[in-house]
């Protein structure tokens, strides 16, 4: 068996922001020694909703190479991390519709006795983001999932705030995640791959 643990990096962005805190787990589940892939889900909206937007028509282009997330990313991965902006206190509907193709995998077994873990983006301070964690959370309790959060376990939660997973306040996409929310993410991914790791020693023993 393969020893190095696979991490999948899952997010929906609509104007950029929660791409960002997706990049940084990805930099720090790769420092971890995990092998990493970094997946949007598929964008839902109409083409002229997202052109009367210009942040978010930019970042469309921007991660224009990014693949797309498909059921088989959750399958390969030992260590699932979820970002999602708050969508009124839950996740975007593009995240769920990803997650609602997932019904063959959930019947097969092949989604538990994985390590799971999230973030999220707002606009105001607060504004849902432990409500938008807690309802991914949620589904990843039906998939007999093992969430993993960052807790209190390092010094710079204190100042992040934020036990239930990484989370920044961007007032509307116009404040990119500063190196607070960064550290969250970053303490997230790593917590994730350090449970993984063991999750997956011990399984293999
Ligand atoms: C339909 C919609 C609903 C939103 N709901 C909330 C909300 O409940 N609370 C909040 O603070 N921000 C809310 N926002 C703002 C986004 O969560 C916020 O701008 C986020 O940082 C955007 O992330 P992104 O750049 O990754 O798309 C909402 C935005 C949209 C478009």
């Amino acid at each position: 068996m393969d020893g190095q643990v696979k991490v999948a990096v899952i997010y929906y962005s609509a104007t950029g922001i929660t791409y960002q805190m997706a990049q940084a787990a990805v930099e720090a589940a790769g420092e971890a020694g995990a092998e990493v892939r970094l997946r949007k889900v598929r964008e839902l909206a109409p083409d002229e909703a997202i052109r009367s937007n210009s942040g978010w028509q930019a970042h469309r282009l921007e991660t224009q190479d990014v693949m797309e997330a498909q059921p088989d990313d959750l399958s390969w991965a030992d260590v699932v991390i979820m970002g999602s902006p708050t969508r009124y206190g839950m996740i975007a509907a593009q995240l769920k519709q990803f997650i609602d193709t997932t019904g063959p995998l959930w019947a097969a077994g092949a989604l538990a006795d994985k390590v799971y873990s999230g973030f999220t983006s707002t606009a105001t301070s607060h504004g849902g983001q432990e409500a938008t964690l807690l309802s991914l959370y949620t589904v990843f309790y039906h998939w007999g999932g093992i969430v993993v959060t960052p807790g209190y376990t390092d010094p710079s939660q204190f100042v992040a705030g934020n036990p239930y997973g990484a989370s920044h306040t961007s007032n509307n996409g116009e404040v990119a995640p500063d190196h607070v929310a960064l550290a969250a993410t970053a303490l997230t991914a790593k917590r994730a791959v350090l449970m993984g790791a063991a999750l997956k020693r011990g399984m293999a023993g």
